[in-house]
């Protein structure tokens, strides 16, 4: 895929369905037909709704924030990928942090998902990033490149060429703590280099990389003004309309 500068909003459990469709209407309203991809992770339940509401805006989209690694089958509770696109999504968060820590999601578990995923051609935005020890003791560019290895460098180039990446470190998300945006170049360009010698410079120049982790209004333009950071993954700033539309104008 070619790079793409992305606002990528992950609403997690929050609004209800009149709520949310109130919200993607008011994200709608105020996107114009230049601006750059902007994706709503919305709950499952809401994704068909919202997926009509963003149809008449050229530049948004709507992800899906998990689902079965299975095509179909006996996993009561579960969402598959051929439901998620049946309803209008075309993205799905893989390994975001709280998945990983409250339902123990590993790199088998997230590599499986991966394929899943691309295997009814949609596309995973793929979470990584470090806990605050992991930080303190400054191996967070090996954790990083450990989590990308696990879990996508099974994937053959082409296959890999599909991948958005978010690197979120975990202390700052949800905290109000931002990394600066050198901490969050440094990381980006790391991973970008990674990229470069497993996949080549030309799969690793066209990877979006979107830093994820407290993105507000009074912080997108800096962070997104980094060479290897192509936009961002943001939660809390995605509930309030104003605050998305002033992140996503941040390019
Ligand atoms: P936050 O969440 O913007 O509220 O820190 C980011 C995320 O978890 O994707």
């Amino acid at each position: 895929m070619k790079r793409q500068q992305i606002a990528a909003g992950n609403w997690k459990m929050n609004k209800n369905y009149t709520e949310g469709r109130q919200l993607a209407k008011a994200i709608a309203d105020g996107m114009d037909e230049s601006e750059n991809l902007a994706i709503l992770g919305v709950p499952a339940t809401h994704i068909k709704a919202v997926s009509g509401i963003v149809k008449k805006v050229a530049n948004l989209e709507v992800a899906a924030q998990n689902c079965h690694q299975a095509e179909s089958g006996a996993y009561t509770g579960e969402i598959s990928v051929s439901m998620i696109k049946s309803v209008g999504a075309k993205y799905v968060i893989l390994g975001h942090s709280e998945r990983r820590e409250y339902f123990n999601e590993g790199h088998e578990l997230l590599a499986a998902k991966v394929n899943t995923v691309l295997g009814k051609r949609l596309i995973p935005i793929f979470c990584c990033g470090e806990p605050l020890a992991i930080r303190e003791a400054g191996t967070h560019v090996a954790h990083v490149k450990k989590q990308l290895e696990d879990s996508l460098f099974h994937l053959k180039k082409n296959a890999f060429s599909k991948i958005i990446i978010a690197y979120e470190p975990i202390w700052a998300i949800g905290t109000g703590v931002t990394a600066s945006p050198q901490q969050a170049q440094d990381m980006h360009k790391a991973i970008r280099a990674l990229l470069a010698d497993k996949y080549g410079a030309t799969v690793a120049d066209g990877t979006s990389i979107l830093y994820g982790g407290s993105v507000k209004p009074a912080n997108a333009k800096e962070i997104f003004g980094q060479p290897d950071v192509d936009g961002g993954l943001v939660g809390g700033a995605s509930l309030k309309a104003a605050d998305f539309l002033q992140i996503i104008h941040s390019f």
